[in-house]
Protein backbone atom coordinates (compact mmCIF):
# COMPACT_ATOMS: atom_id res chain seq x y z
CA UNK A 1 0.00 0.00 0.00
CA UNK A 2 1.19 3.85 -1.22
CA UNK A 3 2.00 6.49 1.59
CA UNK A 4 -0.79 8.76 1.41
CA UNK A 5 2.20 11.90 0.28
CA UNK A 6 -0.72 13.63 -2.53
CA UNK A 7 -2.91 16.42 -1.61
CA UNK A 8 -4.90 16.50 -5.05
CA UNK A 9 -5.29 13.83 -7.34
CA UNK A 10 -6.24 13.78 -11.08
CA UNK A 11 -8.14 11.20 -13.14
CA UNK A 12 -8.01 11.83 -16.81
CA UNK A 13 -4.86 12.43 -18.45
CA UNK A 14 -6.13 12.75 -21.95
CA UNK A 15 -4.84 16.33 -23.06
CA UNK A 16 -6.97 18.40 -20.58
CA UNK A 17 -6.15 16.14 -17.65
CA UNK A 18 -2.71 15.48 -18.19
CA UNK A 19 -2.21 19.74 -18.34
CA UNK A 20 -3.91 20.41 -15.43
CA UNK A 21 -2.24 17.92 -13.35
CA UNK A 22 1.43 19.86 -14.44
CA UNK A 23 0.07 23.31 -13.43
CA UNK A 24 -0.89 21.84 -9.97
CA UNK A 25 2.05 20.30 -9.53
CA UNK A 26 3.70 23.31 -10.62
CA UNK A 27 2.37 25.35 -8.05
CA UNK A 28 4.01 25.32 -4.38
CA UNK A 29 2.90 22.84 -1.73
CA UNK A 30 1.13 20.61 -4.55
CA UNK A 31 1.77 16.85 -4.67
CA UNK A 32 -0.10 15.51 -7.47
CA UNK A 33 -1.54 11.73 -7.98
CA UNK A 34 -2.19 10.78 -11.53
CA UNK A 35 -4.49 8.03 -12.63
CA UNK A 36 -5.94 7.33 -15.74
CA UNK A 37 -8.26 4.08 -17.04
CA UNK A 38 -5.36 3.03 -20.09
CA UNK A 39 -2.18 2.96 -18.21
CA UNK A 40 -0.37 4.25 -21.43
CA UNK A 41 -1.14 7.92 -20.76
CA UNK A 42 0.02 7.59 -17.07
CA UNK A 43 3.39 5.97 -18.27
CA UNK A 44 3.88 8.80 -20.78
CA UNK A 45 3.08 11.46 -18.45
CA UNK A 46 5.37 10.32 -15.53
CA UNK A 47 7.80 10.01 -18.73
CA UNK A 48 8.09 13.24 -20.12
CA UNK A 49 7.39 15.16 -17.39
CA UNK A 50 9.89 13.76 -13.75
CA UNK A 51 10.05 17.16 -13.11
CA UNK A 52 6.31 17.12 -11.28
CA UNK A 53 6.77 14.59 -8.99
CA UNK A 54 3.62 13.07 -9.54
CA UNK A 55 2.48 9.90 -7.64
CA UNK A 56 1.17 7.43 -10.38
CA UNK A 57 -1.42 4.67 -9.61
CA UNK A 58 -2.70 2.28 -11.88
CA UNK A 59 -6.18 1.24 -9.87
CA UNK A 60 -8.72 3.62 -7.99
CA UNK A 61 -7.37 1.86 -4.57
CA UNK A 62 -4.10 2.29 -5.14
CA UNK A 63 -5.30 6.41 -6.39
CA UNK A 64 -7.30 6.16 -3.22
CA UNK A 65 -4.40 5.56 -0.84
CA UNK A 66 -1.82 8.02 -2.38
CA UNK A 67 -4.24 10.62 -0.86
CA UNK A 68 -4.00 12.61 2.23
CA UNK A 69 -7.11 13.36 3.76
CA UNK A 70 -9.93 14.63 3.02
CA UNK A 71 -8.73 13.29 -0.28
CA UNK A 72 -9.45 15.96 -3.27
CA UNK A 73 -9.51 14.61 -7.01
CA UNK A 74 -10.43 15.89 -10.13
CA UNK A 75 -11.96 14.18 -12.89
CA UNK A 76 -11.12 15.26 -16.43
CA UNK A 77 -12.28 12.88 -18.63
CA UNK A 78 -15.36 12.29 -21.33
CA UNK A 79 -18.11 14.30 -20.43
CA UNK A 80 -21.02 11.94 -20.19
CA UNK A 81 -21.43 8.02 -19.00
CA UNK A 82 -17.75 8.24 -18.46
CA UNK A 83 -18.13 10.80 -15.77
CA UNK A 84 -20.22 8.59 -13.77
CA UNK A 85 -18.40 5.66 -14.53
CA UNK A 86 -15.19 7.06 -12.68
CA UNK A 87 -17.62 8.54 -9.58
CA UNK A 88 -18.88 5.48 -9.12
CA UNK A 89 -15.40 4.12 -8.60
CA UNK A 90 -14.14 7.21 -6.51
CA UNK A 91 -17.11 6.50 -4.33
CA UNK A 92 -16.26 3.00 -3.81
CA UNK A 93 -12.69 3.99 -2.77
CA UNK A 94 -13.27 7.31 -1.01
CA UNK A 95 -14.40 8.22 2.20
CA UNK A 96 -16.83 10.66 3.51
CA UNK A 97 -15.76 13.95 3.69
CA UNK A 98 -13.47 13.55 0.77
CA UNK A 99 -13.93 15.37 -2.30
CA UNK A 100 -14.80 14.21 -5.89
CA UNK A 101 -14.27 17.34 -8.58
CA UNK A 102 -15.36 16.90 -12.07
CA UNK A 103 -13.41 19.37 -14.19
CA UNK A 104 -15.48 18.57 -17.65
CA UNK A 105 -17.97 19.65 -19.53
CA UNK A 106 -20.54 18.21 -17.73
CA UNK A 107 -24.48 19.49 -18.35
CA UNK A 108 -25.55 21.39 -15.41
CA UNK A 109 -28.88 18.69 -14.48
CA UNK A 110 -25.94 16.25 -14.77
CA UNK A 111 -23.82 17.99 -11.72
CA UNK A 112 -27.57 18.47 -10.03
CA UNK A 113 -27.94 14.67 -9.89
CA UNK A 114 -24.67 13.56 -8.93
CA UNK A 115 -24.32 15.77 -6.51
CA UNK A 116 -27.21 14.70 -4.92
CA UNK A 117 -26.12 10.53 -5.28
CA UNK A 118 -22.68 10.73 -3.71
CA UNK A 119 -24.09 13.46 -1.09
CA UNK A 120 -25.93 10.44 0.12
CA UNK A 121 -22.30 8.89 0.80
CA UNK A 122 -21.03 11.52 2.64
CA UNK A 123 -18.41 12.56 0.14
CA UNK A 124 -18.80 15.94 -1.12
CA UNK A 125 -19.20 16.21 -5.14
CA UNK A 126 -17.89 19.54 -6.91
CA UNK A 127 -19.09 20.28 -10.39
CA UNK A 128 -16.56 22.96 -11.86
CA UNK A 129 -16.77 24.51 -15.17
CA UNK A 130 -12.97 24.86 -16.59
CA UNK A 131 -12.66 27.02 -19.14
CA UNK A 132 -9.33 28.02 -21.24
CA UNK A 133 -9.29 24.97 -23.23
CA UNK A 134 -5.23 22.84 -23.21
CA UNK A 135 -3.57 26.44 -22.93
CA UNK A 136 -5.69 27.22 -20.10
CA UNK A 137 -5.33 24.07 -18.13
CA UNK A 138 -1.59 24.12 -18.33
CA UNK A 139 -0.88 28.14 -17.12
CA UNK A 140 -4.33 28.89 -15.40
CA UNK A 141 -7.48 28.93 -16.64
CA UNK A 142 -11.04 30.71 -15.33
CA UNK A 143 -12.35 27.81 -13.24
CA UNK A 144 -16.17 28.09 -11.78
CA UNK A 145 -16.72 25.39 -8.87
CA UNK A 146 -20.26 24.76 -7.44
CA UNK A 147 -20.71 22.53 -4.40
CA UNK A 148 -21.02 22.40 -0.67
CA UNK A 149 -19.38 25.32 1.47
CA UNK A 150 -17.45 22.51 3.00
CA UNK A 151 -15.84 21.19 0.63
CA UNK A 152 -14.22 24.84 -0.65
CA UNK A 153 -12.58 25.49 2.41
CA UNK A 154 -10.36 22.61 1.45
CA UNK A 155 -11.05 22.84 -2.34
CA UNK A 156 -10.46 27.41 -2.83
CA UNK A 157 -6.93 26.98 -1.73
CA UNK A 158 -5.66 24.91 -3.98
CA UNK A 159 -8.02 26.05 -7.07
CA UNK A 160 -6.94 29.66 -6.27
CA UNK A 161 -3.16 28.53 -6.60
CA UNK A 162 -3.93 27.22 -10.28
CA UNK A 163 -6.35 29.87 -11.75
CA UNK A 164 -5.23 32.01 -14.29
CA UNK A 165 -4.62 35.22 -12.45
CA UNK A 166 -6.36 38.79 -13.46
CA UNK A 167 -5.63 42.20 -12.25
CA UNK A 168 -3.91 40.49 -9.04
CA UNK A 169 -7.17 38.47 -8.45
CA UNK A 170 -7.08 34.70 -8.82
CA UNK A 171 -10.04 33.60 -11.79
CA UNK A 172 -12.20 31.25 -9.46
CA UNK A 173 -14.51 31.94 -7.27
CA UNK A 174 -17.26 29.79 -5.49
CA UNK A 175 -19.95 30.01 -8.07
CA UNK A 176 -22.65 28.46 -6.00
CA UNK A 177 -24.08 25.36 -4.52
CA UNK A 178 -24.38 21.77 -6.78
CA UNK A 179 -24.72 22.74 -10.87
CA UNK A 180 -24.49 26.38 -10.12
CA UNK A 181 -20.73 26.01 -11.27
CA UNK A 182 -21.57 24.09 -14.80
CA UNK A 183 -24.35 26.31 -15.26
CA UNK A 184 -22.76 29.42 -15.41
CA UNK A 185 -19.92 27.64 -17.47
CA UNK A 186 -22.50 26.22 -19.56
CA UNK A 187 -23.82 30.58 -20.05
CA UNK A 188 -20.31 31.39 -20.25
CA UNK A 189 -19.58 29.12 -23.60
CA UNK A 190 -23.05 30.67 -25.19
CA UNK A 191 -21.60 34.03 -24.47
CA UNK A 192 -18.48 32.90 -26.19
CA UNK A 193 -20.94 31.84 -29.09
CA UNK A 194 -22.02 34.86 -29.41
CA UNK A 195 -18.98 37.11 -29.04
CA UNK A 196 -17.57 34.71 -32.28
CA UNK A 197 -20.41 35.10 -34.58
CA UNK A 198 -20.47 39.01 -34.29
CA UNK A 199 -17.00 39.47 -34.46
CA UNK A 200 -17.72 36.89 -37.23
CA UNK A 201 -20.50 38.95 -38.67
CA UNK A 202 -18.40 42.50 -38.75
CA UNK A 203 -15.38 40.53 -40.57
CA UNK A 204 -18.01 39.38 -43.71
CA UNK A 205 -19.78 43.13 -43.33
CA UNK A 206 -16.31 44.83 -43.86
CA UNK A 207 -14.75 42.37 -46.35
CA UNK A 208 -17.90 42.42 -48.71
CA UNK A 209 -18.49 46.08 -48.29
CA UNK A 210 -15.36 47.84 -48.65
CA UNK A 211 -13.42 44.62 -50.72
CA UNK A 212 -10.34 44.87 -47.69
CA UNK A 213 -8.49 41.55 -47.58
CA UNK A 214 -8.45 39.31 -44.63
CA UNK A 215 -4.79 40.47 -43.84
CA UNK A 216 -5.97 44.33 -44.16
CA UNK A 217 -8.71 43.73 -42.15
CA UNK A 218 -6.56 42.03 -39.99
CA UNK A 219 -5.14 45.43 -39.08
CA UNK A 220 -8.43 46.76 -38.57
CA UNK A 221 -9.09 44.08 -35.35
CA UNK A 222 -5.39 44.48 -34.59
CA UNK A 223 -6.49 48.62 -34.04
CA UNK A 224 -10.13 47.87 -32.30
CA UNK A 225 -7.87 45.56 -30.14
CA UNK A 226 -6.46 48.48 -28.61
CA UNK A 227 -10.19 49.81 -27.80
CA UNK A 228 -13.09 49.30 -25.83
CA UNK A 229 -13.06 46.18 -27.56
CA UNK A 230 -9.91 44.87 -26.35
CA UNK A 231 -10.31 41.16 -25.80
CA UNK A 232 -8.93 37.72 -26.28
CA UNK A 233 -11.42 36.97 -29.05
CA UNK A 234 -10.93 40.17 -31.03
CA UNK A 235 -6.96 39.80 -30.84
CA UNK A 236 -6.81 35.82 -32.15
CA UNK A 237 -9.14 36.85 -35.05
CA UNK A 238 -6.77 39.26 -36.35
CA UNK A 239 -4.31 36.51 -35.98
CA UNK A 240 -6.65 34.18 -37.59
CA UNK A 241 -6.92 36.61 -40.68
CA UNK A 242 -3.28 37.50 -41.26
CA UNK A 243 -2.60 33.26 -41.27
CA UNK A 244 -2.19 32.40 -45.30
CA UNK A 245 -2.20 28.80 -46.27
CA UNK A 246 1.03 27.25 -46.75
CA UNK A 247 -0.18 24.80 -49.50
CA UNK A 248 -2.11 27.67 -51.70
CA UNK A 249 -0.57 31.09 -50.37
CA UNK A 250 -4.60 32.17 -49.71
CA UNK A 251 -5.78 33.42 -47.05
CA UNK A 252 -6.16 30.88 -44.32
CA UNK A 253 -9.73 31.72 -43.76
CA UNK A 254 -10.50 31.57 -47.66
CA UNK A 255 -9.62 27.87 -47.60
CA UNK A 256 -11.15 26.94 -44.34
CA UNK A 257 -14.43 25.63 -45.05
CA UNK A 258 -17.31 27.44 -44.40
CA UNK A 259 -19.19 25.02 -41.77
CA UNK A 260 -18.79 26.05 -38.29
CA UNK A 261 -19.15 23.46 -35.49
CA UNK A 262 -20.23 22.87 -31.52
CA UNK A 263 -19.95 20.78 -29.05
CA UNK A 264 -23.31 21.17 -27.47
CA UNK A 265 -23.12 24.32 -24.60
CA UNK A 266 -24.32 26.67 -27.13
CA UNK A 267 -27.76 24.64 -27.44
CA UNK A 268 -27.76 23.65 -24.08
CA UNK A 269 -27.40 27.56 -23.09
CA UNK A 270 -30.47 28.49 -25.48
CA UNK A 271 -32.93 25.64 -24.30
CA UNK A 272 -32.15 26.26 -20.53
CA UNK A 273 -33.22 30.00 -21.30
CA UNK A 274 -35.89 28.65 -23.82
CA UNK A 275 -37.21 26.91 -20.16
CA UNK A 276 -36.41 29.69 -17.96
CA UNK A 277 -38.22 31.92 -20.65
CA UNK A 278 -35.06 33.96 -20.62
CA UNK A 279 -34.42 35.85 -24.29
CA UNK A 280 -31.04 34.90 -25.06
CA UNK A 281 -31.44 36.21 -28.79
CA UNK A 282 -27.69 37.41 -29.24
CA UNK A 283 -26.64 33.52 -28.93
CA UNK A 284 -29.47 31.76 -30.09
CA UNK A 285 -28.81 33.28 -33.39
CA UNK A 286 -25.03 32.49 -33.32
CA UNK A 287 -26.12 28.88 -32.10
CA UNK A 288 -28.57 28.69 -35.28
CA UNK A 289 -25.73 30.47 -37.46
CA UNK A 290 -23.71 27.19 -36.82
CA UNK A 291 -26.36 25.32 -37.94
CA UNK A 292 -27.00 26.93 -41.04
CA UNK A 293 -23.54 26.92 -42.03
CA UNK A 294 -23.27 23.45 -41.49
CA UNK A 295 -26.35 22.33 -43.72
CA UNK A 296 -24.75 22.15 -47.18
CA UNK A 297 -27.52 20.39 -48.57
CA UNK A 298 -30.34 23.13 -48.12
CA UNK A 299 -27.51 26.20 -49.20
CA UNK A 300 -26.64 24.67 -52.04
CA UNK A 301 -30.51 24.07 -52.73
CA UNK A 302 -30.92 27.93 -51.74
CA UNK A 303 -28.07 29.29 -53.98
CA UNK A 304 -30.38 29.99 -56.71
CA UNK A 305 -32.72 32.51 -54.59
CA UNK A 306 -32.85 35.72 -55.60
CA UNK A 307 -30.83 38.66 -53.54
CA UNK A 308 -30.88 42.31 -53.91
CA UNK A 309 -29.86 43.23 -57.51
CA UNK A 310 -27.54 46.23 -56.40
CA UNK A 311 -24.14 45.17 -55.14
CA UNK A 312 -22.34 46.61 -52.34
CA UNK A 313 -19.91 48.62 -52.31
CA UNK A 314 -18.86 51.43 -50.13
CA UNK A 315 -17.71 54.29 -51.18
CA UNK A 316 -14.24 54.77 -51.07
CA UNK A 317 -14.76 58.18 -49.09
CA UNK A 318 -16.77 56.71 -46.43
CA UNK A 319 -14.72 53.71 -45.59
CA UNK A 320 -13.51 54.12 -42.55
CA UNK A 321 -16.35 55.78 -41.64
CA UNK A 322 -18.53 52.45 -42.48
CA UNK A 323 -15.61 50.65 -40.66
CA UNK A 324 -16.41 53.12 -37.39
CA UNK A 325 -20.11 52.11 -37.44
CA UNK A 326 -19.46 48.51 -37.83
CA UNK A 327 -16.94 48.81 -34.58
CA UNK A 328 -19.58 50.32 -32.99
CA UNK A 329 -22.21 48.12 -33.90
CA UNK A 330 -20.39 45.03 -33.00
CA UNK A 331 -19.85 47.04 -29.39
CA UNK A 332 -23.32 47.44 -28.72
CA UNK A 333 -24.28 43.92 -30.35
CA UNK A 334 -21.80 42.80 -28.11
CA UNK A 335 -23.51 44.68 -24.92
CA UNK A 336 -26.93 42.78 -25.43
CA UNK A 337 -25.13 39.49 -25.62
CA UNK A 338 -23.56 39.65 -22.53
CA UNK A 339 -26.71 41.22 -20.95
CA UNK A 340 -28.26 38.54 -22.05
CA UNK A 341 -26.31 36.05 -20.58
CA UNK A 342 -25.74 37.27 -17.70
CA UNK A 343 -29.63 37.77 -17.49
CA UNK A 344 -30.10 33.83 -17.80
CA UNK A 345 -27.47 33.23 -14.88
CA UNK A 346 -29.91 35.97 -12.57
CA UNK A 347 -33.02 33.02 -13.78
CA UNK A 348 -31.04 29.82 -13.11
CA UNK A 349 -29.73 31.47 -9.84
CA UNK A 350 -33.44 32.11 -8.76
CA UNK A 351 -34.92 28.88 -10.18
CA UNK A 352 -32.41 26.52 -8.43
CA UNK A 353 -31.73 28.42 -5.52
CA UNK A 354 -27.97 29.24 -5.91
CA UNK A 355 -26.58 32.43 -4.83
CA UNK A 356 -24.89 33.69 -7.55
CA UNK A 357 -22.55 37.05 -7.25
CA UNK A 358 -22.93 38.19 -10.63
CA UNK A 359 -20.29 41.13 -10.22
CA UNK A 360 -17.97 37.91 -9.12
CA UNK A 361 -18.23 36.19 -12.26
CA UNK A 362 -17.32 38.58 -14.40
CA UNK A 363 -14.27 39.00 -12.80
CA UNK A 364 -13.11 35.52 -13.13
CA UNK A 365 -13.97 35.67 -16.66
CA UNK A 366 -11.09 38.12 -17.05
CA UNK A 367 -8.50 35.74 -17.59
CA UNK A 368 -7.68 32.02 -18.38
CA UNK A 369 -11.08 32.11 -20.61
CA UNK A 370 -12.22 32.47 -23.76
CA UNK A 371 -13.90 35.47 -23.23
CA UNK A 372 -11.31 37.11 -21.27
CA UNK A 373 -11.94 41.32 -21.75
CA UNK A 374 -11.71 44.44 -20.33
CA UNK A 375 -14.90 44.73 -20.91
CA UNK A 376 -16.09 42.58 -17.80
CA UNK A 377 -14.71 44.98 -15.58
CA UNK A 378 -16.90 47.26 -16.90
CA UNK A 379 -19.67 44.24 -16.12
CA UNK A 380 -18.29 44.06 -12.58
CA UNK A 381 -18.55 47.90 -11.53
CA UNK A 382 -22.09 47.64 -12.77
CA UNK A 383 -22.99 45.19 -10.23
CA UNK A 384 -20.56 46.52 -7.87
CA UNK A 385 -22.89 49.74 -7.84
CA UNK A 386 -26.48 48.03 -8.03
CA UNK A 387 -26.05 44.66 -7.34
CA UNK A 388 -29.67 43.36 -7.66
CA UNK A 389 -29.19 45.78 -11.52
CA UNK A 390 -32.89 44.41 -13.10
CA UNK A 391 -30.75 45.03 -16.81
CA UNK A 392 -27.05 44.80 -16.88
CA UNK A 393 -27.98 46.90 -20.61
CA UNK A 394 -29.36 49.70 -18.66
CA UNK A 395 -26.39 50.19 -16.59
CA UNK A 396 -25.11 53.53 -17.05
CA UNK A 397 -22.07 52.58 -18.62
CA UNK A 398 -23.51 50.50 -21.13
CA UNK A 399 -26.44 52.74 -21.53
CA UNK A 400 -23.65 55.46 -22.43
CA UNK A 401 -22.14 53.45 -24.79
CA UNK A 402 -25.35 51.99 -26.46
CA UNK A 403 -26.69 55.68 -26.90
CA UNK A 404 -23.22 56.60 -28.15
CA UNK A 405 -23.96 53.75 -30.66
CA UNK A 406 -27.31 52.94 -31.42
CA UNK A 407 -27.62 55.18 -35.06
CA UNK A 408 -24.28 53.35 -36.66
CA UNK A 409 -26.27 50.19 -35.29
CA UNK A 410 -28.77 50.82 -37.20
CA UNK A 411 -27.37 52.17 -39.95
CA UNK A 412 -24.96 48.81 -40.36
CA UNK A 413 -28.33 46.75 -40.17
CA UNK A 414 -30.09 48.23 -42.83
CA UNK A 415 -26.82 48.21 -45.04
CA UNK A 416 -26.66 44.59 -44.27
CA UNK A 417 -30.68 43.60 -45.01
CA UNK A 418 -30.23 46.04 -48.07
CA UNK A 419 -27.09 44.08 -49.00
CA UNK A 420 -28.38 40.84 -48.70
CA UNK A 421 -25.55 39.97 -46.27
CA UNK A 422 -26.78 38.31 -43.27
CA UNK A 423 -25.89 39.66 -39.85
CA UNK A 424 -28.40 37.61 -37.58
CA UNK A 425 -26.64 38.53 -34.49
CA UNK A 426 -26.78 42.13 -35.10
CA UNK A 427 -30.22 42.99 -36.21
CA UNK A 428 -31.55 40.41 -33.42
CA UNK A 429 -29.33 42.33 -30.67
CA UNK A 430 -30.89 45.20 -32.17
CA UNK A 431 -34.49 44.27 -32.08
CA UNK A 432 -34.03 42.88 -28.32
CA UNK A 433 -32.92 46.56 -27.72
CA UNK A 434 -35.59 48.19 -29.31
CA UNK A 435 -37.98 45.80 -27.65
CA UNK A 436 -36.75 46.20 -24.43
CA UNK A 437 -36.86 49.36 -24.40
CA UNK A 438 -40.05 49.74 -26.01
CA UNK A 439 -43.08 52.04 -24.18
CA UNK A 440 -45.69 49.47 -25.64
CA UNK A 441 -45.47 46.05 -26.95
CA UNK A 442 -47.52 44.28 -29.80
CA UNK A 443 -47.57 41.28 -27.16
CA UNK A 444 -50.74 43.40 -26.53
CA UNK A 445 -52.62 41.91 -29.96
CA UNK A 446 -50.86 38.78 -29.21
CA UNK A 447 -52.79 38.61 -25.96
CA UNK A 448 -55.84 39.63 -27.86
CA UNK A 449 -55.55 36.45 -30.13
CA UNK A 450 -54.44 34.16 -27.69
CA UNK A 451 -58.08 34.88 -26.11
CA UNK A 452 -60.12 34.95 -29.39
CA UNK A 453 -59.08 31.66 -30.30
CA UNK A 454 -58.17 29.75 -26.77
CA UNK A 455 -60.18 32.37 -24.24
CA UNK A 456 -56.71 32.40 -22.83
CA UNK A 457 -57.78 35.81 -21.38
CA UNK A 458 -55.82 39.22 -20.79
CA UNK A 459 -55.33 41.94 -18.24
CA UNK A 460 -56.12 45.44 -19.27
CA UNK A 461 -53.88 48.49 -19.31
CA UNK A 462 -57.04 50.48 -16.79
CA UNK A 463 -58.17 47.97 -14.20
CA UNK A 464 -57.38 44.96 -12.26
CA UNK A 465 -58.39 41.78 -13.40
CA UNK A 466 -58.91 39.56 -15.58
CA UNK A 467 -60.97 39.61 -18.94
CA UNK A 468 -62.34 37.49 -21.90
CA UNK A 469 -64.31 38.96 -24.80
CA UNK A 470 -66.76 36.58 -25.92
CA UNK A 471 -65.69 36.72 -29.41
CA UNK A 472 -67.59 33.98 -30.48
CA UNK A 473 -70.92 35.36 -29.00
CA UNK A 474 -72.22 39.10 -28.82
CA UNK A 475 -68.34 40.53 -28.12
CA UNK A 476 -69.15 41.69 -24.51
CA UNK A 477 -66.43 41.07 -22.20
CA UNK A 478 -66.54 39.47 -19.38
CA UNK A 479 -64.80 38.92 -16.28
CA UNK A 480 -62.52 35.96 -16.19
CA UNK A 481 -60.49 33.38 -14.24
CA UNK A 482 -57.19 33.89 -15.21
CA UNK A 483 -55.68 31.57 -17.72
CA UNK A 484 -52.58 33.34 -18.87
N1 LIG B 1 -12.66 23.68 -20.74
C1 LIG B 1 -12.17 23.48 -21.91
O1 LIG B 1 -11.72 24.40 -22.57
C2 LIG B 1 -12.15 22.12 -22.38
C3 LIG B 1 -11.47 21.80 -23.52
C4 LIG B 1 -11.46 20.54 -23.87
C5 LIG B 1 -12.12 19.61 -23.08
N2 LIG B 1 -12.80 19.95 -21.98
C6 LIG B 1 -13.49 18.96 -21.14
O2 LIG B 1 -12.53 18.34 -20.30
C7 LIG B 1 -12.79 16.95 -20.22
C8 LIG B 1 -11.56 16.19 -20.71
O3 LIG B 1 -11.28 16.56 -22.04
P1 LIG B 1 -10.08 15.93 -22.86
O4 LIG B 1 -10.16 16.52 -24.23
O5 LIG B 1 -8.82 16.06 -22.09
O6 LIG B 1 -10.42 14.38 -22.88
P2 LIG B 1 -11.56 13.56 -23.68
O7 LIG B 1 -11.06 13.25 -25.02
O8 LIG B 1 -12.85 14.27 -23.53
O9 LIG B 1 -11.61 12.21 -22.82
C9 LIG B 1 -10.54 11.31 -22.80
C10 LIG B 1 -10.27 10.86 -21.41
O10 LIG B 1 -11.43 10.23 -20.85
C11 LIG B 1 -11.07 8.94 -20.36
N3 LIG B 1 -12.22 8.05 -20.39
C12 LIG B 1 -13.09 7.88 -21.41
N4 LIG B 1 -14.03 6.97 -21.07
C13 LIG B 1 -13.73 6.55 -19.81
C14 LIG B 1 -14.33 5.64 -18.90
N5 LIG B 1 -15.44 5.00 -19.22
N6 LIG B 1 -13.76 5.47 -17.69
C15 LIG B 1 -12.64 6.15 -17.36
N7 LIG B 1 -12.02 7.03 -18.17
C16 LIG B 1 -12.57 7.24 -19.38
C17 LIG B 1 -9.98 8.52 -21.29
O11 LIG B 1 -9.26 7.44 -20.76
P3 LIG B 1 -8.48 6.43 -21.75
O12 LIG B 1 -7.15 7.06 -21.99
O13 LIG B 1 -8.39 5.19 -20.97
O14 LIG B 1 -9.28 6.30 -23.00
C18 LIG B 1 -9.17 9.81 -21.37
O15 LIG B 1 -8.39 10.03 -20.22
C19 LIG B 1 -14.05 16.72 -21.06
O16 LIG B 1 -15.18 16.73 -20.24
C20 LIG B 1 -14.09 17.89 -21.99
O17 LIG B 1 -15.40 18.23 -22.40
C21 LIG B 1 -12.80 21.19 -21.62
Amino acid sequence: MPTASANIGVVGLAVMGSNLARNLASREGNTVAVYNRSREKTDELIAEHPEAGFVPAFGYREFADSLTTPRTAIIMVKAGAPTDAVIDSLVEVFEPGDIIVDGGNAYFPDTIRREKAVRESGINFVGAGISGGEEGALNGPSIMPGGSDESWVTLGPILRSIAAVAEGEPCVTHVGHDGAGHFVKMVHNGIEYADMQLIAEAYDLIRRGTGKSPAEIADVFAEWNQGELESYLIEITAEVLRQNDAETGLPLVDVILDQAGAKGTGAWTVQTALSLGVPVSGIAEATFARSLSSHPEQREAAADLPGPDEGFAVAAGDVDAFIEDVRLALYASKIVAYSQGFDEIRAGATEYGWNIDLGAISKIWRGGCIIRAQFLNRIADAYAETPDLPLLMAAPYFAEALGRGQAAWRRVVVAAAEAGIPSPAFGSSLSYYDGIRADRLPAALVQGQRDFFGAHTYKRVDKDGTFHTLWSGDRTEIEAVDAH
